[in-house]
């Protein structure tokens, strides 16, 4: 049912499959009509505090017909126990995201692996980086980003978001978005697992979407 179009373990997998377009332009749909703010939770404003440039929009998908929609339409929900909620995130021109792993603030554990859709992708110069975890310093402010001035860090793979696929990312191993060469915002849809399921890991994911 799901197709592998590019496969970059432990980073991420790019992958497809029928309806997905359909899925796409539903959650384009959807996010044309919300309304976005700008994010302003815990862990923003501890980012904002090491990497002041930092900023991003969001909105909560809270219309219960619109949430049926993004949950119930999307596959991947059932074989991988995804949270039924979900969030829009803009990434804004000119910005990135500091070095991080990503953590849930409500639980403080680690997100393990995410299920990321396109939504809006209007150039290709939004790069997604990870780097090494040798010689990673986290911050002495905010355990899980990194410091980068301390950090031995080499960037070891790096992607862009099409408009086209889904991406199973591994959101455990140090990685970062950099929009600071574009004009452009983008804007996606990353759902993880729910909190029954917050151990499956991203060799889990893979083994569950794509039985490798
Ligand atoms: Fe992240």
């Amino acid at each position: 049912m799901f197709t592998i179009i590019k496969d970059c373990s432990p980073y991420y997998v790019l992958f497809t499959y029928d309806g997905i377009t359909d899925y796409i332009k539903e959650l384009q749909s959807i996010a044309s009509k919300a309304e976005f703010v700008v994010s302003n939770n815990k862990s923003v404003t501890a980012i904002k505090e090491v990497l002041p440039i930092y900023d991003t929009e969001e909105c909560y998908i809270t219309n219960p017909e619109d949430l049926k929609i993004v949950t119930g339409n999307n596959p991947c929900v059932n074989v991988l126990n995804l949270d039924k909620s979900a969030t829009f995130l803009t990434t804004l021109p000119k910005v990135r995201s500091p070095i991080h792993i990503d953590m849930n603030g409500g639980t403080n554990s680690p997100v393990r692996f995410r299920i990321n859709y396109p939504v809006f992708i209007n150039d290709d110069k939004c790069i997604t980086r990870w780097y090494n975890s040798d010689s990673i310093v986290t911050h002495e402010k905010v355990s899980y980003v990194i410091d980068e001035t301390l950090s031995n860090i080499k960037c070891i793979e790096q992607m862009h978001f099409s408009q086209e696929y889904a991406i199973l990312f591994n959101t455990t191993l140090p990685h970062m978005w950099d929009n600071t060469q574009s004009i452009n915002k983008r804007t996606i849809i990353g759902m993880r697992a729910d909190k029954d399921h917050a151990d499956m890991t991203f060799d889990d994911a893979k083994k569950n979407l794509f039985g490798i």
